[in-house]
């Protein structure tokens, strides 16, 4: 095997794959894609073994052009469009951790490693990413996304770790947990939370992720990824057995029969998964996680509203909720992104909106003096939501944060083609936008490109101009608010922000708005305890996009050939997400959102009551409305 390896450095790669295949025998005992085939039409099963997974994964051999290619691409995005290539270099401020790089001499480095099979390499590029705790920027494959894993065990945390849930054995509820793996449970959780977790630069958002079910393949307990062993002993203690007892239990892959049928052998598994054509490309990118969340409802049980106690006002399902308690409203957002907030048409859907003034409007009928806005667990979606809700709450303040981005050769080119061509949907349009000093339109490339220069990293670089959503969409949706509802009886110090800090990128936008120029109160959740301040919101970023609608953006402008721009990953199964605008507080000093840690000002954890029952939790969090901070 190891002989080929060395040896497909020289030949072109598609040669390559058809001759490492064409060398190897059809071995369903060491090809794990030919158990799990013949696993799946002889039993018509889509759960597999730890085994089988890893040795279908692991099969497909690493390829020395795909990984250079892989990486040239890389480097080219990152070096064009990353805003926070020199401010990555930065040791994390203090409340925050994560690893500091500068990237591309670590890209370099990568480029020069040799790795064990492409699982390895494409791991490795992902730690890369999720080492900087931006979740905004990520490598992702379809490649290595077609089976998630669970134990059936599910984790809670009341500042000591506990057995949530059992599917197996049901008799280790609440029993606590002493030990992962014969090391203490916290010390496990931690280690996960901290590597392995990504979506916030503070550990304790992690650490909540890493216990939390509900997002399924962040969390210790349900993984995207191939775990690093076939099981986890966990050693219970419970209330009922005088003497601790260990549990063993294996992780099961679960997948879903689209993309089961793809494959019968490893090469298959290439061909139509890692690197499928265009017209026969998967549509879900971890379609083995969707199946778990559908399939096991079970092992979501935690948090889940009980009837008692609360009255349901409105539900917009999977998007918005709105609930009286006692004397108090809750309104839960849940997403920052939704279907229908386009018409058929690509229109801003007035129904839509409409339908969420509504459930504002329900709310302020109950008579409500006080509402709990729980954003918890809200990834975030478009800032034309958030404008909207953050006008909705407080009409009277601008609902844009400052945004810039990096000046770069690859970035001037783009945004100067994009200038002259006016072309709709592309990625580089800043029609949308205005200078944030004076709210008018840029009038050119270079009106936009302005003069500034920043000095981070201790490099100094070009920065374009600040800018804001422009000012004719802001006084659209708020003449559209204006036209179904008069202002909400609720004034700031009425509200209180409740988050388990996982409130991120268009939510952070509403929060930090709310905070910044409303001064309204924030409470977090859960953490770690013995660090006294909790993150409210994380990674408020700035616009995202990915490699594909960059590389079709560069295409349609007529550029992408030009030796500066990135070209098309070597396999159509991975591409990048990537920020590239950065986002700027309001407050003096003014500061890049991403990188400020913005503690809520007030901390709850939870316990054995409100960690199965949210009204106790809202209620809890009802309580701080008004106090001083
Ligand atoms: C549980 O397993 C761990 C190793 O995973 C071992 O160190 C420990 O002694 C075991 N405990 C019990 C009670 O069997
Ligand atoms: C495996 O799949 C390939 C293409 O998907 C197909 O051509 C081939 O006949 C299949 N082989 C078996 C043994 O089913
Ligand atoms: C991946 O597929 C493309 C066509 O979609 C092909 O040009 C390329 O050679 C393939 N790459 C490998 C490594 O097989
Ligand atoms: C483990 O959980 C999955 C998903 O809930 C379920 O399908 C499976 O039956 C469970 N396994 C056992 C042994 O209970
Ligand atoms: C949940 O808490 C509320 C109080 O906030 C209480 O009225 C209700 O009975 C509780 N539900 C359960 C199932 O314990
Ligand atoms: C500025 O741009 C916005 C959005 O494209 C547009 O609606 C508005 O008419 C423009 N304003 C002026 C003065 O050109
Ligand atoms: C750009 O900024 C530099 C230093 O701040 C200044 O000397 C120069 O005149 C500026 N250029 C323009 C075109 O504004
Ligand atoms: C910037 O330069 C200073 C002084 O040379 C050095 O101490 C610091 O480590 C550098 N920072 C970065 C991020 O390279
Ligand atoms: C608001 O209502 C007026 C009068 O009906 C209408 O002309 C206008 O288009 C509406 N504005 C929005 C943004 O819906
Ligand atoms: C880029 O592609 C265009 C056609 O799309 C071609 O005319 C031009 O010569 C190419 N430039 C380079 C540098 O390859
Ligand atoms: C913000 O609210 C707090 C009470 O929560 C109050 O003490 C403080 O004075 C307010 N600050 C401003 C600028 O309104």
């Amino acid at each position: 095997m190891k002989f080929y390896i060395a040896f497909f450095a020289f030949v072109f790669s598609s040669i390559v794959i058809v001759q490492s295949y064409a060398i190897l025998r059809e071995d369903p005992v060491s090809d794990g894609c030919i158990r799990i085939h013949n696993k799946f039409v002889s039993k018509k099963s889509n759960k597999f073994s730890y085994e089988d997974v890893k040795d279908c994964y692991e099969r497909i051999p690493f390829d020395d052009l795909i990984a250079s290619k892989t990486i040239e691409t890389l480097t080219r995005l990152l070096d064009g469009f990353y805003p926070f290539l020199d401010k990555a270099k930065e040791p994390p401020q203090s409340g925050f951790s994560f690893k500091s790089k500068d990237i591309l001499a670590e890209l370099k480095l990568l480029q020069k490693k040799s790795f064990q099979n492409l699982y390895d390499f494409i791991i490795n590029v992902k730690y890369f990413f999720y080492d900087m705790k931006e979740p905004h920027t990520l490598f992702i494959t379809d490649c290595f996304s077609t089976f998630a894993f669970i134990t059936n065990i599910t984790l809670y945390s009341i500042v000591k770790d506990d057995v949530f849930d059992d599917t197996i054995d049901p008799s280790n509820i609440d029993c606590e947990v002493t030990h992962i793996n014969g090391h203490q449970a916290f010390e496990v959780i931690y280690k996960f939370a901290q590597d392995s977790v990504y979506l916030s630069r503070d550990i304790g958002v992690r650490f909540n992720t890493a216990l939390d079910h509900k997002h399924s393949g962040y969390s210790f307990s349900v993984r995207a990824e191939l775990p690093e062993t076939p099981n986890i002993v966990y050693t219970l203690k419970c209330y009922k057995h005088t003497r601790s007892f260990n549990v063993t239990r294996n992780w099961v892959a679960f997948s879903t029969p689209s993309l089961l049928k793809r494959f019968n052998n490893s090469r298959t598994y290439f061909t139509n998964i890692c690197n499928a054509t265009e017209e026969n490309k998967p549509t879900s990118y971890s379609s083995g996680l969707q199946d778990i969340k559908i399939s096991s409802n079970s092992i979501h049980r935690i948090m889940t509203i009980q009837p008692e106690g609360l009255t349901i006002i409105k539900i917009i399902e999977d998007f918005m909720e709105f609930y009286k308690i006692k004397d108090f409203g809750v309104v839960r957002i849940l997403t920052m992104q939704y279907p229908e907030m386009y018409d058929e048409n690509d229109n801003f859907n007035s129904a839509f909106f409409t339908n969420i003034i509504q459930g504002f409007k329900d709310l302020t009928n109950t008579g409500v003096k006080k509402v709990v806005l729980d954003l918890t667990d809200n990834l975030g979606g478009y800032d034309l939501i958030s404008a909207f809700i953050s006008l909705l709450l407080f009409s009277n303040t601008y609902p844009s944060f400052e945004f810039d981005f990096r000046i770069t050769e690859p970035m001037k080119l783009a945004i100067t083609e994009q200038f002259k061509l006016a072309i709709p949907e592309n990625v580089f349009d800043m029609a949308d936008y205005a200078d944030a000093k004076t709210y008018i339109n840029f009038t050119s490339a270079n009106d936009l490109f302005g003069n500034n220069s920043f000095t981070r990293g201790n490099i100094t670089e070009h920065y374009s101009k600040k800018f804001v959503i422009s000012n004719a969409y802001v006084e659209f949706l708020k003449e559209f608010i204006q036209n179904f509802t008069t202002p909400l009886p609720w004034k700031p110090e009425d509200y209180i922000i409740l988050t388990n800090g996982l409130c991120g990128s268009a939510c952070a936008m509403i929060v930090e708005h709310a905070v910044e120029l409303n001064n309204v109160s924030t409470i977090s959740i859960g953490g770690i305890a013995s660090i006294p301040l909790l993150s409210c919101t994380s990674f408020p970023g700035g616009f995202v996009t990915d490699s594909d609608e960059i590389l079709d953006s560069l295409n349609i402008l007529g550029i992408q050939n030009n030796t500066l721009m990135p070209k098309n990953f070597p396999l159509t199964g991975i591409r990048l997400t990537l920020l590239y605008t950065e986002t700027y507080s309001n407050r003096k000093p003014v500061k890049l959102l991403e990188y400020e840690f913005r503690p809520a000002d007030f901390r709850l954890f939870y316990d054995e009551k409100n960690i199965k029952n949210i009204s106790i939790l809202w209620s809890q969090a009802a309580a701080f409305i008004g106090k001083k901070k």
